[in-house]
């Protein structure tokens, strides 16, 4: 695992993202990310920053590549120069469901479709509650196309005292999925 991107969307919880953005990069992986226009509104929002903070200012004196959305010209876009895995962390059910239906509008998006039919590595962190039954149809639909759906559904059994703690056994969680060496939580160990 070399290269990955970090896609963030609209869904709440942007700090998970931020956050695992951050242990990529201090594991020496290159790293990219991208927001969706709405995926940079909530993040904003949720981590109280005022309208003038760019996408770039989550990631202060970091050696990352902030990727525009818009741009579907961007290398990571095409098949023959694309990244080991791409990571939705949050994951709406907007993009969810644009991706299993292979709408490939924008660039995370069109990055999602070419790690599924290229069987490059996809993980979409889906956060919503409850679920309706079109968003399980569309993440059965992704996990059948080979897609992996981790959802943003920290567990208590490492006895968390902290948001950080419950953020880290998330970020923990995809870091296993990339089989990624890391020491960002604890492990069960009884
Ligand atoms: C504060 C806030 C929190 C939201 N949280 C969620 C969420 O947890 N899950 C979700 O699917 N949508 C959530 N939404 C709605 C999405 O942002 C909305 O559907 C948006 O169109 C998704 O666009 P995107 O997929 O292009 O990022 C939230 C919206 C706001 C304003």
């Amino acid at each position: 695992m070399k290269k990955v991107l970090v896609g963030l969307t609209g869904a709440s919880c942007s700090l998970y993202g931020i956050r695992l953005v951050e242990e990529l990069l201090d594991l020496g992986i290159e790293t990219s990310v991208v927001f969706t226009d709405n995926g940079y509104k909530v993040a904003k929002y949720e981590l109280e920053k005022d309208k003038q903070y760019s996408k770039g200012d989550f990631f202060k004196d970091k050696d990352v590549l902030v990727e525009d959305n818009n741009n579907i010209f961007a290398s990571c876009a095409s098949g023959t120069n694309k990244v080991d895995a791409l990571v939705i962390l949050p994951c709406s059910m907007g993009t969810l469901g644009a991706i299993s239906s292979g709408l490939s509008v924008g660039l995370i998006q069109r990055v999602a479709d070419v790690m599924l039919k290229e069987k490059g590595t996809l993980i979409l962190c889906p956060r919503e509650a409850p679920f309706s039954e079109i968003h399980l149809d569309n993440m059965l639909r992704v996990s059948k196309a080979g897609g992996i759906i981790l959802p943003c559904s920290p567990g208590f059994y490492l006895k968390p005292n902290s948001i950080d703690d419950l953020v880290n056994f998330m970020v923990g969680k995809v870091l296993d999925m990339l089989n990624l060496e890391h020491n960002v939580c604890d492990r069960w160990n009884q």
